[in-house]
């Protein structure tokens, strides 16, 4: 028995469905995306198959959706217009297929893949060859006769190309605007003072429900054909790929994008090319259809409620969805630009998870009026960064505030710059003698700075011109970060900042991969790989990575001519340093002190100040000291910097 809870969320399901069809299909003004609508009409049926006693012939899962408005006469469609079930994911998609076969008890079926076009649903009667109505969907058994509307789209022919054409023929196909034609459309509504639409769906829908058929003659409506209805005395093929020719020849546009699929799999195929290829087509689509090709096939699967069981269509990720804006940060980008982003509550869209959108400057901000606490639509099609398309104004708080944009580069922004640069410098990183925290700090503030990189590209001049420097201090700066620019991997590395990353863990990534290339390119698990990297760590290098930014500021430094020896990619215990405890003492002649600490790092050694019982090796160079002797007495092994070296394996 359903709980008092599960009654009242499924009251309060039909309730919002119910708001939501009369906003979309009546007002042609929706508040929510349509997968968000998917999402909740899904749960609604699927508490009404769990619980059946809450049956109801009213809920929105009975209908196909709208309900004919008053403006237009009322038609009763000669078969009702079904509508199509939808497979969200490739093993829904499999499963439609399995139960189709089973049912026919076939090993493979024959398919026609089309676009699942993205406009609203028309029935054009034909009698005598000559078009005699055209009505709506409504709400698949009564639509609304939009006849007169439908006579001024000129891809529609009045009069079937056909000889003998049948007394009676129903052709049904979606009505929609095109990318391009929409656009030109917004503009000249907007230069005209007339409504903007919110997309070429509601656009194409408000042009066939004007009253006066003046006003869609200029709309840019188009039209593709994709079945048959009701028909009368007519000889039609025995597939639906033939019916499709057979629309063709009659004169009545078809997509072009229709292909016949021998089995699943095909279809798969199909589906994940037309995913690749849907940016680039010229209107709205929002998945593909599979149909059973063959009508005998389809009449023996039969139907269930309102769908038929031989079509489906295979839907893509939703490419738009409704979030709530958590907060909207002011980013500082390389040149010192201000960019407002929206940080958005975690949201499904496009194929990926968003958590962040673009407004892309103060303009886009004020135009979209975009607050703290709004509801929005936002968008991710195809590769393209993630939008925000518009805000649900009825959604809004009532105490929501005006978002403005800070006139300069905020201050915390600034000292977060100038930190990581202060540990770009600093000693165990790019060692940059001479660059103090303070001089660092008056470059950042003067914008002469943005990133680390930019160190590279400071003149003499610049730095001069700063607060109480000498020519000469200049000039020593300038040779310090020359000089820093030869360097090793594991330094580098470490310099960048990447959260989680410190020395040890650079100097293990830089054994392990070997160039910086490698690191960037590895995947999670091949990072897991590397000593001392968990999955915190791997997670925050991919996602240093995974931003252009950062990698278009590790190209810049190679510009500037910074460099470290290569390294061969090894593992760490291919040393026989691997695990051990060495002392540094005395003046190496081929590295500085800390050259040999870092390559000591990279290959596993843990190197000590002093030397102890738990000492494997002291490498002594000229003039060691007190420590060769004190390694004398505990009889640890001293090696020469000829024998390190040759250890080192360089
Ligand atoms: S066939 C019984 N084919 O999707 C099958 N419909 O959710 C009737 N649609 O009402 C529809 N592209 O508005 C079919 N290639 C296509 C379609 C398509 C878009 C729309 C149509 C239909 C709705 C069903």
């Amino acid at each position: 028995m359903a709980s008092r809870e599960i009654s009242r969320r499924v009251q309060e399901l039909r309730e919002s469905l119910e708001r939501h069809n009369f906003r979309y299909y009546v007002l042609d003004d929706p508040s929510i995306s349509d997968s968000e609508f998917d999402k909740l009409l899904r749960e609604l049926e699927s508490l009404e198959s769990q619980y059946p006693e809450l049956y109801n012939e009213h809920s929105a899962t009975q209908k196909v959706g709208g309900t004919a408005t008053s403006t237009f006469d009322g038609v009763v469609h000669l078969q009702p217009m079904m509508s199509l079930a939808n497979a969200l994911s490739e093993a829904e998609f499999i499963d439609f297929d399995r139960r189709a076969r089973a049912k026919l008890e076939r090993d493979a079926l024959e398919y026609v893949a089309e676009t699942k076009l993205d406009g609203l649903a028309i029935s054009l009667v034909y009698e005598a060859g000559r078009l005699a109505r055209a009505a709506t969907r409504g709400d698949g058994r009564t639509g609304e006769d939009v006849s007169s509307n439908v006579r001024t789209i000129e891809a529609i022919p009045l009069r079937l190309h056909q000889r003998k054409p049948p007394s009676i023929i129903e052709i049904r196909g979606e009505i929609f605007i095109g990318k391009e034609d929409f656009s030109a459309l917004n503009k000249a509504q907007l230069a005209g003072g007339g409504k903007v639409f919110a997309n070429p769906r509601n656009a194409a829908a408000g042009s066939l429900r004007q009253l006066d058929p003046k006003i869609p003659a200029t709309r840019p409506l188009s039209i593709y054909c994709y079945t048959v209805g009701h028909v009368e005395a007519a000889n039609l093929p025995e597939t639906h790929f033939e019916l499709l020719d057979y629309l063709r020849e009659s004169g009545l546009p078809v997509s072009p994008e229709s292909a016949l699929c021998s089995d699943v799999a095909a279809c798969i195929r199909y589906h994940a090319d037309l995913a690749q290829r849907r940016v680039k087509l010229d209107y709205e689509i929002d998945g593909a259809v599979f149909k059973v090709n063959n009508f005998t096939d389809q009449k023996n699967l039969g139907h269930v409620a309102k769908a038929p069981r031989w079509a489906i269509a295979y839907k893509f990720p939703p490419e738009e969805a409704t979030t709530i804006v958590k907060a909207i940060d002011v980013q500082v980008g390389r040149t010192g630009q201000l960019t407002p982003v929206a940080r958005l509550e975690p949201v499904f869209v496009g194929g990926v998870t968003i958590t962040n959108a673009t407004l892309h400057n103060e303009d886009e901000v004020q135009r979209k009026d975009v607050r703290v606490g709004d509801t929005v639509v936002v968008r991710r099609a195809g590769d393209v960064i993630p939008e925000i398309v518009r805000v649900i104004e009825s959604m809004r708080p009532i105490d929501s505030v005006q978002f403005l944009m800070p006139k300069e580069v905020p201050e915390q922004a600034l000292q977060e710059r100038t930190l990581s640069i202060i540990h770009f410098a600093s000693r165990r990183a790019m060692d940059i003698d001479g660059l103090g925290n303070k001089v660092i700090e008056q470059l950042c503030r003067a914008e002469f700075i943005h990133d680390p990189s930019d160190l590279y590209a400071l003149t003499t001049e610049q730095i001069q011109s700063l607060d109480r420097l000498a020519e000469k201090s200049a000039e020593n700066i300038m040779a310090a970060i020359r000089a820093s620019k030869e360097t090793t991997l594991a330094k580098f590395l470490f310099a960048l900042g990447i959260r989680e990353v410190g020395e040890t863990t650079a100097a293990n990534l830089a054994t392990a991969f070997g160039s910086i290339d490698a690191i960037r390119d590895a995947s999670v698990e091949e990072l897991l790989q590397t000593p001392d990297v968990g999955p915190v760590v791997a997670a925050s290098i991919r996602e240093y990575f995974d931003q252009a930014t950062n990698n278009a500021m590790i190209e810049r430094f190679r510009m500037y001519g910074v460099h470290w020896p290569a390294i061969k990619a090894r593992s760490i215990v291919d040393s026989v340093f691997n695990g051990k405890t060495v002392v540094l003492t005395g003046t190496l002649s081929s590295m500085s002190r800390d050259v040999a600490r870092m390559a000591l790092v990279e290959r596993g050694a843990k190197v000590s100040g002093s030397v102890s019982r738990k000492t494997d090796f002291v490498v002594a160079g000229e003039d060691p000291g007190s420590k060769v002797d004190k390694a004398n007495v505990l009889g640890v092994e001293i090696i020469d910097e000829a024998t390190f070296i040759e250890r080192l394996g360089i």
